[in-house]
């Protein structure tokens, strides 16, 4: 009986493998194949360095496609067609080509791009606002492994730098800019606090609600000793108010504490604090906004933290008890009464 079941599993998932090596194989073919005019077609005009056409502005406009760096990029067996999909016969028509629709293949980073403050920014018709093409380039995309893609590790702060160029300058300052440029492959990138796809308003309460987890990330034990502090807990009950890693490290001139630049540096910090505790006095600043509670080798903050736990525990434990038993005379005291008072009147109904 198993024997046999096992063996029509077998061939189910025998059958199975077949398609989809037969749809991969017409997928391939097709992609590299093509519907439509085939890819040497295309060059054989768009080869010629020469080609333009005028824009609105009068500006010549190079029609010229690489097919060298075409070959080479990750779209190199795509055929031109399956992006340029309203062409279907040759000669093509002048003018009026549609706009390529990436995500007719690329489904996911469409999907969460669409969610974005670019393509919201994009759709109301800011030009500065990017859309992939922009941030991928058009014939000559390269996967984010290769290190010389736009897109790599190493180069997003120069993608991202192209807008956002003050922003780029300070964090390419940073501990963190440091890091990435000597090519530490821990270190954090735009992308690893915003996202590449999905970049919302910075200052928005989502965005802000998430940084914490973001930093903590990667700081396992300062988000660890974060999340015991008054920031922390007021952060996780979804307090927009209470500080957040940024607030007080900044979110791109991070420095460690022991360099002056550092808004924690000891000089910098009662003005890190002010910011929000506008009155705050000179030993405000002997808060401990990492004391580990939970390390025997801190004992006066291990202990004191013992203590107080153990204060809760007695006081509740206490409390609880001294509950209980009062219930408990409550409940007997309501059982002797009923009892006393109509013990028969059961009886005589029965
Ligand atoms: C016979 C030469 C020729 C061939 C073959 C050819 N093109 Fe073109 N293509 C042109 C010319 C000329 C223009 C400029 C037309 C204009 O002024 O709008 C152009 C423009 C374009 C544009 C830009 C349109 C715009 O509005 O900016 C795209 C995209 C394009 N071609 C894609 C292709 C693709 C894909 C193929 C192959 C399927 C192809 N072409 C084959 C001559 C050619
Ligand atoms: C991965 C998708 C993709 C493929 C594959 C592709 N293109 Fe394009 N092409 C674009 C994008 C994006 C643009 C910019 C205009 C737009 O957004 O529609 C563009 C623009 C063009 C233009 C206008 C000039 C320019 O550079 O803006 C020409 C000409 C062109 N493509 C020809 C080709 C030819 C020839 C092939 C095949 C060898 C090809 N394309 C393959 C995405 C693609
Ligand atoms: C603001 C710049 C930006 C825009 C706009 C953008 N991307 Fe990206 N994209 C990136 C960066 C940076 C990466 C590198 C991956 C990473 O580290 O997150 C990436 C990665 C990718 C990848 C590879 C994903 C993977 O993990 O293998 C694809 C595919 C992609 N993008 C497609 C798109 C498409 C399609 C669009 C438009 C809908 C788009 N991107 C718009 C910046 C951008
Ligand atoms: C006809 C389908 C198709 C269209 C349309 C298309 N792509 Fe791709 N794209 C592919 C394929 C196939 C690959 C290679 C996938 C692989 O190697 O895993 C790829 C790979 C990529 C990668 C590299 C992924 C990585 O591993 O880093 C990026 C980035 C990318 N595409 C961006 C774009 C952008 C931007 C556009 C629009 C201009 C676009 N694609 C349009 C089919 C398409
Ligand atoms: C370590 C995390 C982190 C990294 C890395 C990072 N950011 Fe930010 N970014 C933030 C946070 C947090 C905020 C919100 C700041 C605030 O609310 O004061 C922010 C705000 C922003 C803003 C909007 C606010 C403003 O000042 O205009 C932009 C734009 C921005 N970042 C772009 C970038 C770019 C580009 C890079 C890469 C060069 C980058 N960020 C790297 C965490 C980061
Ligand atoms: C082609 C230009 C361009 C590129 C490239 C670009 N951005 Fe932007 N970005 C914009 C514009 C324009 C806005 C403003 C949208 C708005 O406010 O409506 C924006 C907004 C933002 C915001 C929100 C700012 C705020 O006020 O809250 C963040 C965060 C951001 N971008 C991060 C990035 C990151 C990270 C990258 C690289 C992966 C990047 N951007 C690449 C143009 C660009
Ligand atoms: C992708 C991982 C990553 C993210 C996200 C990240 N960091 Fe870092 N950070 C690092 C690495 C790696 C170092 C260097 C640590 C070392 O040298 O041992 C570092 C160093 C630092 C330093 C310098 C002191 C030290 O420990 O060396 C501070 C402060 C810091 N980060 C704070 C933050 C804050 C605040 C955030 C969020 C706004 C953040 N980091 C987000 C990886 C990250
Ligand atoms: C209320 C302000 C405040 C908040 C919120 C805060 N920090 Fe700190 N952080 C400090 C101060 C002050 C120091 C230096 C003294 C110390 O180490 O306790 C520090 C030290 C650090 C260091 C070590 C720096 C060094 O040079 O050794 C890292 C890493 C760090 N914090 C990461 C984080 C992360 C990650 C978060 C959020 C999960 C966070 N911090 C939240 C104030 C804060
Ligand atoms: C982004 C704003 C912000 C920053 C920056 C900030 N705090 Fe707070 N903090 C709050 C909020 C909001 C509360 C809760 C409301 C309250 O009690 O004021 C709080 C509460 C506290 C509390 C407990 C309640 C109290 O008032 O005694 C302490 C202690 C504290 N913060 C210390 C600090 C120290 C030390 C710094 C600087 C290293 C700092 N905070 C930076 C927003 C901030």
């Amino acid at each position: 009986m198993i024997g046999s079941a096992r063996k029509a599993a077998l061939v189910r998932v025998r059958v199975l493998l077949g398609m989809v090596v037969l749809v991969g194989g017409l997928l391939s073919a097709s992609i590299s194949l093509g519907a439509g005019p085939s890819n040497e077609e295309c060059f054989m005009c768009h080869s010629d360095k020469e080609l333009y056409k005028e824009g609105p502005d009068g500006k010549r406009i190079s029609l010229f496609v690489d097919d060298a760096s075409f070959g080479a990029s990750v779209h190199g067996k795509v055929s031109c067609v399956f992006c340029h999909s309203d062409i279907s016969d040759l000669p093509h028509k002048e003018g009026g080509l549609k706009k390529v629709d990436c995500g007719r293949c690329h489904e996911e980073e469409a999907g969460q791009f669409a969610d974005s403050i670019h393509f919201r920014a994009s759709r109301r018709g800011d030009v500065f606002a990017p859309v992939c093409k922009d941030c991928h380039g058009k014939h000559d995309i390269l996967s984010h492994e290769d290190p010389l893609s736009r897109s790599a590790r190493a180069n997003v702060p120069n993608l991202c730098g192209t807008c956002h160029e003050g922003i780029k300058n300070e964090f390419q300052m940073s501990y963190h800019g440091q890091l990435l440029a000597r090519g530490d492959g821990r270190a954090p990138g735009c992308q690893d606090c915003h996202y590449s796809h999905k970049i919302i308003q910075a200052e928005g309460r989502i965005h802000r609600l998430a940084q914490a987890n973001r930093c903590g990330g990667c700081h396992k034990e300062y988000y660890r000793t974060f999340r015991d502090t008054f920031h922390g807990k007021l952060t996780s009950l979804g307090e927009v108010a209470g500080a957040k890693c940024h607030d007080c490290h900044s979110a791109h001139s991070i420095f460690p504490a022991v360099d002056i630049r550092s808004t924690v540096h000891r000089q910098n910090l009662l003005s890190t604090c002010r910011k929000c505790h506008a009155n705050a006095p000179e030993n405000f600043v002997t808060y401990m906004p990492h004391a580990d509670i939970h390390d025997p080798g801190k004992p006066l903050l291990y202990y004191a933290n013992l203590f107080m736990v153990g204060l809760l525990v007695l006081t509740f434990g206490f409390f609880g008890l001294h509950t209980l038993l009062w219930l408990n005379r409550l409940v007997w005291e309501f059982v002797l009464r009923k009892k006393g008072d109509g013990g028969g009147g059961g009886d005589s109904k029965s």
